[in-house]
């Protein structure tokens, strides 16, 4: 079982109804890499102030989540209220100055530190799977280790895009070697592609919207978010002989799926 740090929540950004961005005291966080996860717990139950360990070990949920911003003494976490879920709907009530446990220690491979070099990056997400690319992007390796980076952000409708005024920024300060690709599956905008990532992947419009192709030789490609988007894609980039990057069997493709 993780450690608890004592946490409070700072401040909250609701970017559309359920969908919500909370920054938390991240002072008793120990250092961590841009893509790990922490867990956050809550007692949607409730309780007592007098509880002992046990009866918090007993009443805690926690879930992780990725950190959607670098090691620091404030965190951001990029959340999605699953509203017959156990503890989003719990999340999604904290308000600034609420209490909220946090693991000390974070966890998980999904980092750049274990992504292969190349000479592109593609980082695709559905929903909240952007939560660790924005936290990579914060920091200034990955602008020096790769030519152009590519966010792909897939979401259902257009108010349920979140991050796009800092992602639109690095568009003009990080000039040619950042592009936001965002595609929407069940409305269309001038600004937006319409339809599924590997779909969009398979008629060449996410790469003509990229301003870069996408091949085994050119890139690496991190994959995050819903698991039906994970498996759809594995086999779409099969088919361009792309594979998994396992340590003793390097490929192009690191995955972190949510469920
Ligand atoms: C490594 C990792 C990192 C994660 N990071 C994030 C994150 O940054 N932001 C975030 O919102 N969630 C993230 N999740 C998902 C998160 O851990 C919880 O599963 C989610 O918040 C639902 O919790 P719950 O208790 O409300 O639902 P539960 O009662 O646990 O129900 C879980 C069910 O909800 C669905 N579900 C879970 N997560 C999502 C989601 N994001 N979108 C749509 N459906 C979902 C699935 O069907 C799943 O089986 C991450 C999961 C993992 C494994
Ligand atoms: N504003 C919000 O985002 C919001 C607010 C409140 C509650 N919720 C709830 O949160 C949960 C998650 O919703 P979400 O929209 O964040 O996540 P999601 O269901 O994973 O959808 C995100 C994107 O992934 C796409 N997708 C789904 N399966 C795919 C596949 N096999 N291949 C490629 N793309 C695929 C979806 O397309 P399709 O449209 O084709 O499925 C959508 O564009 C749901 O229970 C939802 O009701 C969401």
């Amino acid at each position: 079982m993780p450690k608890w740090f004592q946490s409070k929540v700072l401040e909250k950004k609701v970017w559309t109804e359920g969908l919500f961005t909370l920054t938390i005291d991240g002072s008793g966080v120990e250092p961590f890499l841009p893509g790990q996860f922490l867990h956050l717990a809550g007692y949607p139950n409730g309780i007592a102030n007098d509880a002992d360990d046990e009866q918090r070990e007993k009443q805690r949920v926690n879930r992780p989540y990725s950190v959607a911003s670098p090691h620091g003494e404030k965190l951001e976490f990029f959340i999605v209220l699953v509203e017959d879920g156990e503890l989003t709907p719990h999340l999604a009530q904290l308000e600034p100055g609420d209490d909220i446990e946090v693991s000390e220690k974070a966890a998980g491979r999904f980092t750049l530190e274990k992504t292969p070099d190349a000479e592109n990056l593609w980082l695709i997400a559905t929903g909240t799977g952007l939560a660790p690319y924005v936290a990579m992007l914060r920091e200034d390796s990955p602008w020096q280790r790769f030519k152009k980076i590519v966010v792909v952000h897939g979401v259902r409708h257009a108010n349920d895009l979140a991050y796009t005024e800092e992602l639109r920024e690095l568009e003009k300060s990080r000039s040619g070697a950042f592009k936001l690709v965002q595609a929407l599956t069940r409305e269309s905008t001038d600004d937006t592609l319409e339809g599924r990532i590997p779909a969009l992947v398979e008629n060449g419009e996410l790469e003509k919207a990229a301003g870069t192709e996408m091949t085994k030789d050119n890139c690496s490609v991190l994959l995050c978010g819903n698991p039906a988007m994970l498996d759809s894609m594995e086999e779409v980039l099969g088919q361009r002989s792309m594979t998994k990057h396992r340590s003793k069997a390097p490929g192009q493709i690191v995955l972190e799926r949510y469920w």
